[in-house]
């Protein structure tokens, strides 16, 4: 018999999760305005909110931690760091960040000015705030395969080449700072990038002179799937398939709360020179000296531990199994899904789970608020909240997905917990018909109102 993945890891620290009754989250919830992010982490049973910053270090991990060197310049820890940055992912300059939306601050301020253009694969919500913030311009140039949930496609992060094609060809070559490939692509599902499409894309910005970043959050998990679904890929070491997929880029932004498996930190890494000159003079005024960028010298240890740590085959296996058993959980009850399962979510298509709820009264957060009521999970709305209004118009921007997404910290929880997670969802289904209402605004902010809002029933 083939012998099961099992964690290559045991466990040595548990923290205790309190459960609750339906009665008591009745009251919080609605105490929150039916916003899940207003609950405090203690009404919560199984948190998969985000799996950004709350995965679990590795004894290796706190012991770097220990050997933390909070020397303002020049801390040893920061050369732990930049021996990796250097040598694992062949990227000669980087600054440590505090976290991943500070690099994108740090590159974008160096980069962009108003009226760019900045085509990627669905640009994660704070790059594109980044990008709109300067006043340019985010284009979306993900293949069409990644909007159709029903559809098997190996890399639905993959970018459209005739899509970008048309914005170089569109556009004079001073309006394009940068490309960005997003490795997995959160947006559309943690999906992954293709190694022949960054190939391709980047031999395509060469073509144009456009510069080519990574948005690396996940890259391992990346790493991963071109392991598993890429046959000229079969039989590399992750190591070796990261260094191949860093070759083909400028230079990248990293959220190290994700594949570095650490609480808090990023970083960004570049190529060339006078980008790098350009990103210290950020990093000084925004984020701190060179040498530990807004973070302490601990951080920058046990993210040099993580990173190694998350290219580890046996590990990437069993974190993406995990997802990969919470999704055919859910697609054995019949639940609909974005398929193939993503590297570090499950996400659900409330549009086809909550049919009788009307779009404007939130399927998604609807179908979060259903979840929590039923067993104390938290997921979160990646639907027409998430969305906000037209800048123009000020109407509901209603998304072609309308998504609740399960996103799984690293290490944290186990099977069991995923399979409480799926029969929750499975009661909500069984009763799907008779959910007909949803929620209404009571009040939002302008921008970026789904962290914010307050809901009431209808
Ligand atoms: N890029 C991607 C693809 C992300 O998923 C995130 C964060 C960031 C950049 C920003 O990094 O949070 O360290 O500043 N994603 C989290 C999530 C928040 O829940 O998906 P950050």
């Amino acid at each position: 018999m083939e012998l099961p993945y099992t964690e290559p890891y045991k466990i040595k620290v548990v923290e205790p999760v309190r459960r609750s009754s339906r009665n008591e989250r009745e009251k919080w919830i609605a105490e929150a305005g039916y916003s899940l992010f207003q609950l405090r982490s203690d009404q919560v049973f199984i948190d998969l909110l985000t799996d950004s910053g709350t995965g679990a270090l590795s004894h290796h991990q706190w012991a770097e931690m220990m050997l933390g060197d909070e020397s303002y310049a020049g801390s040893t820890s920061y050369f732990k760091l930049k021996e990796v940055i250097n040598n694992w992912l062949d990227m000669p300059y980087f600054v440590p960040t505090h976290q991943g939306r500070a690099a994108e601050n740090l590159l974008f301020s160096a980069l962009i000015k108003e009226g760019d253009l900045v085509p990627g694969n669905a640009h994660f919500d704070t790059t594109k705030g980044h990008i709109e913030f300067r006043r340019a311009f985010a284009v979306d140039c993900t293949i069409d395969e990644a909007g159709n949930t029903t559809l098997l496609h190996p890399f639905k992060g993959n970018i459209d080449l005739n899509k970008l094609e048309t914005v170089f060809k569109n556009n004079p070559k001073e309006k394009i700072p940068l490309c960005i490939i997003t490795v997995t692509c959160n947006t559309s599902g943690g999906q992954p990038v293709s190694m022949q499409n960054i190939r391709d894309v980047s031999a395509l910005c060469k073509q144009y002179g456009i510069p080519v970043f990574f948005d690396a959050a996940r890259f391992s998990e990346n790493a991963y799937f071109i392991k598993m679904r890429e046959e000229e890929f079969a039989q590399h070491r992750i190591k070796d398939i990261v260094r191949e997929m860093y070759s083909y880029v400028d230079g990248a932004t990293m959220s190290s709360k994700k594949d570095a498996i650490v609480n808090i930190g990023g970083f960004l890494a570049c190529r060339d020179k006078d980008l790098f000159e350009k990103i210290s003079m950020y990093c000084i005024l925004y984020e701190g000296y060179l040498t530990y960028g807004g973070l302490a010298g601990r951080d920058l240890a046990a993210m040099a531990q993580g990173l190694k740590e998350g290219m580890d085959f046996d590990y990437l296996e069993s974190r993406i199994g995990q997802v990969a058993h919470l999704g055919q959980q859910l697609a054995d009850y019949g639940i609909p899904c974005q398929i193939p399962t993503g590297g570090h979510a499950v996400f659900v298509d409330a549009k086809k789970f909550l049919q009788n709820v009307p779009k404007e009264q939130f399927q998604a957060q609807t179908l979060a608020i259903e979840l929590y009521l039923e067993g104390g999970v938290r997921g979160v709305e990646i639907g027409t909240l998430l969305a906000d209004r037209d800048p123009v118009t000020r109407k509901n921007r209603y998304p072609a997905l309308e998504l609740l997404r399960l996103a799984i910290p690293r290490r944290t929880y186990t099977n069991n917990h995923m399979d409480y997670v799926a029969a929750c969802l499975a009661n909500i289904y069984e009763k799907r018909d008779r959910i007909t209402k949803g929620f209404r605004i009571v009040k939002e902010a302008p921008i970026m109102r789904h962290f914010t809002v307050q809901l009431e029933r209808i």
